[in-house]
């Protein structure tokens, strides 16, 4: 898998400044020279953390603040990258003081807080696996995702330290939990509980950061399948190789940009390009504590004169919802390019960004699984509204057959795929790997979606090979969400399917029958559709529940997802001569 494609060898090019002429550029592209723009450690390894913040301390970008925190309550705090190197060298100290030592695993359940930042950098520094958890889990996400990664220690705060509570005597491998008090609330440390606060006034600030290999893991984000529980997608060190050159060259990022990523580092568009990209390239990056509020929102963009904004199109729905009268309240002339990922990108918002903005959203698409941005629209180029852009020069991409032997003639629907290896992809699915071998095939990635590539080369999505819903850019695998409806006392049986939604791209639905004694009613769907909130999070909550006498069952019975969603949809049932008399 380390072998290097033809095109990539002998090749003694330098990295290009931009992407003007495309074709010039894939064919004369390599990684190692994106290598060269990077630094090593001292002692010849490879960091994300050293990357991302200690390299700088050698450049004049030293006292240049990286992080601007908008907090609730108009509270601002500002660091520079010197600053953030001191208190990631003290957090690693205080994970080390743990016993925390390389290949552990370290996760974080923490709103946005500049805490949480500097948490993520201090457990990478520490040579240990990041995991950030989002913030709105409840308590059986949570479990999942430690439990399945062995995590060791976790780093939240009072606010959720409950969810933690209810689930840890299930968490063997849970040592110690690090309580970060941002907010100031009443709160002693239980057994096992270390005040964050107190654990970093004791820390030193000098460390000197593990020497990881580029093969070393640094970092894991959970991911929804159609099957099975959320699987742990594992990245490497070397993945900074690719959120550096993409950061740069998809996100044109220069030194005195000032950025804002709206995604939660719960999630990887919130660490590759909400951590390790910005920094890397040594931009300044704007963090805000709260969610999507349309004012705030272009406040923001106006106080601290946003250039470059990376998000996602359910956001830009819903900004587009509020219309241009918002927009004309604030001066947004900073902006100078915008970007989106995660869903499709409809045409209207890119027509109606040129028009409000006077510049259009970029879509562009990857995964969690890629590490980072594959396909792109890029800066100089014309936008094809409605497409996802060409291939990330050093990406191949392709749409396959259903058996993976050939490509699909163009303009035809097929499999997209994706030619491995690249730097930034993704080394294993944690405690999977027979899955995780599963989605390679005849030199190709399979990335799960459906797509079609047009006569200019741009590529075209589709939808989903699989059941999974993407609910506002999050993945929502079924599996997890019958799981959680089963565990209610009223549920006997539960299926679960996308519906479109014009807003969010899709929302859950939920078809259930009952166990005897208990009666459909509307106060019990309510009381359903909190229990899986609680358990998981807003977004994998079924919007509508529909209550059945029995669901449709394969012979073996299995839950036929498949006839739900044709019936729901009005679509043609194909092949039922599985189903149950
Ligand atoms: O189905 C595609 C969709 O989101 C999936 C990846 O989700 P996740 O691993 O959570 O990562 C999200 C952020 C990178 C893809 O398999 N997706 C992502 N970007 C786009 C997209 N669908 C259509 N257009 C996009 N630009």
């Amino acid at each position: 898998m380390d072998e290097l494609r033809d095109d990539q060898k002998n090749n003694d090019f330098r990295v290009p400044p931009n992407l003007s002429d495309y074709e010039k550029t894939r064919s004369e592209f390599r990684w190692e020279d994106i290598h060269e723009e990077l630094d090593f450690l001292p002692g010849g390894g490879l960091n994300l953390a050293y990357e991302a913040i200690d390299r700088h301390l050698k450049t004049d970008k030293k006292d240049k603040v990286a992080l601007i925190w908008d907090g609730k309550g108009k509270v601002e705090e500002k660091y520079t990258f010197a600053d953030l190197s001191l208190l990631t060298n003290q957090f690693a100290n205080v994970l080390n003081s743990l016993g925390v030592s390389k290949g552990d695993r370290v996760f974080t359940y923490l709103d946005r807080v500049p805490e949480l930042y500097i948490s993520i950098i201090g457990i990478v520094k520490a040579g240990a696996v990041v995991g950030p958890l989002f913030s709105a889990f409840g308590t059986e996400a949570i479990k999942d995702r430690l439990l399945d990664s062995g995590a060791k220690v976790l780093v939240t705060c009072p606010e959720l330290l409950h969810n933690v509570d209810a689930v840890k005597a299930d968490l063997p491998a849970l040592e110690k939990i690090i309580v970060v008090n941002k907010h100031n609330v009443p709160y002693t440390p239980k057994e096992n509980e270390i005040s964050y606060e107190q654990a970093m006034s004791e820390a030193s600030t000098e460390y000197e950061i593990c020497q990881t290999t580029k093969e070393d893991y640094s970092i894991m984000h959970y991911t929804s399948g159609t099957t099975g529980k959320p699987k742990g997608a594992a990245h490497v060190h070397e993945a900074i190789v690719g959120h550096y050159a993409t950061a740069k060259y998809v996100l044109d990022l220069h030194a005195d940009d000032i950025y804002w990523c709206t995604a939660d580092p719960g999630w990887v568009t919130g660490t590759s390009y909400g951590i390790f990209g910005p920094w890397s390239n040594g931009v300044t990056q704007l963090v805000s504590e709260q969610g999507f509020v349309v004012s705030h929102w272009y406040d923001l963009i106006t106080k601290y004169r946003v250039t470059v904004w990376y998000t996602a199109p359910t956001a830009i729905r819903m900004l587009m919802k509020y219309g241009e009268k918002e927009v004309k309240k604030h001066d947004l002339s900073s902006l100078r390019y915008i970007n989106s990922v995660g869903e499709p990108l409809n045409p209207e918002a890119v027509t109606w960004s040129k028009d409000v903005f006077g510049i259009a959203f970029h879509d562009n698409w990857w995964q969690t699984e890629t590490g980072c941005i594959q396909i792109a629209n890029y800066p100089i180029q014309d936008i094809k509204p409605g497409s996802m852009g060409r291939p990330f020069p050093g990406v191949t991409a392709a749409i396959m057959n259903d058996d993976f032997s050939q490509a699909m003639p163009c303009g035809e629907e097929g499999h997209l795929c994706l030619k491995y290896p690249w730097p930034s992809m993704f080394r294993t699915y944690w405690n999977k790997k027979e899955l995780y071998d599963s989605r390679f095939k005849n030199g190709w990635y399979i990335t799960g979606d459906k797509a079609r590539q047009d006569a200019d080369g741009y590529f075209h999505f589709v939808g989903r090979a699989d059941d999974v819903i993407n609910v506002a850019g999050h993945l929502v695998g079924p599996f997890e969400v019958e799981s959680a409806l089963v565990e209610h006392p009223a549920v006997a049986e539960a299926g679960v399917i996308g519906v479109p939604d014009p807003l969010r791209m899709e929302v859950v639905k939920a078809f259930v029958s009952l166990r005897d004694g208990f009666e459909a009613s509307p106060h019990l769907k309510l009381e359903i559709k909190k229990f899986v909130t609680e358990k998981l999070d807003a977004n994998s909550a079924p919007k509508d529940i529909e209550i059945l006498p029995t669901l449709p069952k394969t012979r073996s019975g299995k839950i036929m997802r498949r006839l739900l969603k044709a019936r729901e949809l009005g679509l043609p049932e194909g092949d039922t001569s599985t189903l149950e008399e």
